[in-house]
């Protein structure tokens, strides 16, 4: 197998030279060591766009109208470049129309086949076959587009450029991977993709993306977007659906849907603009009505530390304890929403300290409580204090934080809900919130709100329920006239 081993590529393994006796052994090894790295990646991030995404993307472009060379940076076997090609149609012998189009792969077989398949487009097209394939290996280079050099620019960018986190890089690729990409972009293959790409792209050019959502909703890659967002906005995004916008290489076996929820994008200078804050890729429906927040207690449940702290699995584990029962989101059926038998309980203490058992308990067990939940001064206060105003006299409404759609789940009175993955709103009957938040127009802002975490499921948060604005049609009458 044939290696373009970037001068970069070897200098990575220079610092590991003791078991190898001549300069040939290490580059052997070292064309080795790449090959495998490159094929695990390969293996990995072989994940191809589906044509009619495709021709989506150069529609939006104005492919080939629009003018100017177009580049896929991570063309696999050439599914993209195909699709440009096949519009270009540059006639027989016409080398410099047909350099229009330009792929970088670092995947040696991926590159064969990508030049195979323009070939067969351009002898399609009525191309000589000799001069088809050299015009095919012209279009097709094989390169390390992170890490290696990357000397010319292009008017567009056609890309679907590869998922993969950093953290299952094989270790030789991690070094030489940190070492060229910065650090806001070090997470992901793609989040090195999208800081790069602009360097290879001319002023004023437009960028067609075919890529997982994360980036552009995780707090973690604020910084990404805010680089991206000095140069681009969003003139074009949408909602892939992931089971047949992709697809695997014919010779592998695997075939299931990759497990990313994936947007088409068009990143140019005019559109939405792109910041550090999240990027919203669904139309939030405006809505005239009233914030959630001001009509209802919108609040997080307590987190009370490890079990078997303040946390009991009976209720009269500890003589002289109070305790109240707890509901912890692995109490709550994700089918049915109900909530089952308490299986915990809290131990309840106040501005006094506790009756002895309850001080001997806490110091006993105390060890196991992480640092940010101690409390120094008042050791019997749990980390998060709940005392004095739960649990509620009344019934209330509880938001699992992930799940599949926004639903209240009513808490009945008495009963502590416990931990950060469950958001709690009192303050008015659980019938009128239940039906306030089974509104269309919430249910569809929490929708866009919500980013997708894995398998179908959302995370609903206290602050997107804050966000959330009710209609004035799903307001409860008594308090359309109280106000
Ligand atoms: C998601 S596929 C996209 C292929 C094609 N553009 C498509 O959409 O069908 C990503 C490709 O990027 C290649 N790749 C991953 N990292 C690369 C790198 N650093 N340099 C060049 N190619 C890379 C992988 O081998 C894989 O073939």
């Amino acid at each position: 197998m044939k290696s373009n081993i970037s001068s970069h590529q070897l200098s990575m393994f220079d610092s590991n030279p003791a078991d190898l006796n001549s300069s040939d052994g290490i580059e052997c090894a070292v064309a080795d060591s790449i090959e495998s790295a490159i094929a695990a990646i390969h293996e990995g991030t072989a994940i191809y766009t589906s044509a009619p995404e495709i021709e989506k993307l150069l529609d939006l472009l104005t492919w080939p109208a629009c003018g100017g060379r177009l580049h896929d940076p991570a063309c696999g076997d050439g599914n993209m470049l195909v699709a440009a090609l096949e519009r270009l149609k540059p006639a027989p012998g016409d080398f410099q129309e047909a350099q229009r189009i330009h792929g970088i792969e670092f995947h040696h077989e991926s590159v064969l086949d990508a030049r195979q398949r323009c070939a067969a487009v351009l002898e399609n097209h009525g191309w000589d076959q000799t001069e088809a394939f050299a015009c095919a290996e012209a279009l097709v280079i094989q390169r390390d587009f992170l890490l290696d050099e990357i000397d010319q620019t292009w008017d567009v960018i056609l890309a679907n450029p590869p998922y993969w986190r950093r953290a299952r890089l094989p270790g030789s690729y991690r070094d030489a991977f940190d070492e060229v990409t910065p650090h806001h972009a070090r997470g992901d293959l793609l989040n090195a993709y999208l800081d790069k790409m602009p360097a290879v792209l001319a002023e004023g050019g437009q960028m067609a993306l075919v890529t997982s959502d994360r980036w552009l909703a995780n707090a973690g890659t604020g910084r990404l977007r805010e680089a991206l967002g000095d140069r681009f906005c969003v003139s074009h995004v949408e909602r892939l659906d992931t089971a047949s916008a992709f697809h695997r290489p014919k010779k592998r076996e695997k075939d299931t849907p990759p497990r990313v929820h994936a947007v088409g994008m068009i990143l140019s200078n005019e559109g939405r603009a792109i910041d550090a804050s999240p990027f919203i890729v669904d139309e939030i429906p405006e809505v005239d009505g009233i914030p959630l927040e001001e009509i209802v207690t919108i609040r997080l449940a307590p987190w009370l530390g490890p079990d078997g702290i303040f946390l009991l699995d009976r209720p009269d584990a500890i003589p002289g304890a109070k305790t109240v029962p707890c509901v912890m989101p692995r109490g709550i059926d994700s089918e049915t929403g109900e909530i089952g038998k308490p299986v915990r309980w809290a131990i309840v203490t106040g501005d006094e300290p506790p009756p002895p058992s309850v001080a001997r308990h806490l110091e006993r067990e105390m060890a196991r409580m992480p640092k940010r939940g101690r409390r120094e001064a008042t050791p019997w206060i749990p980390p998060e204090r709940f005392d004095k105003h739960l649990p509620l006299a009344e019934d209330a409404i509880l938001i699992p934080r992930i799940a599949t759609s926004l639903r209240p789940i009513r808490l009945p009175a008495g009963r502590l809900p416990v931990n950060h993955s469950l958001v709690l709103i009192s303050g008015m009957s659980w019938e009128d919130v239940s039906t306030m938040l089974s509104h269309p127009l919430v249910q569809a802002q929490a929708d866009a709100l919500a980013p997708r975490v894995e398998s179908g499921y959302r995370s609903y948060t206290a602050t997107l329920l804050r966000q959330l604005i009710i209609p004035h049609e799903a307001i409860p009458v008594a308090l359309k006239k109280a106000a």
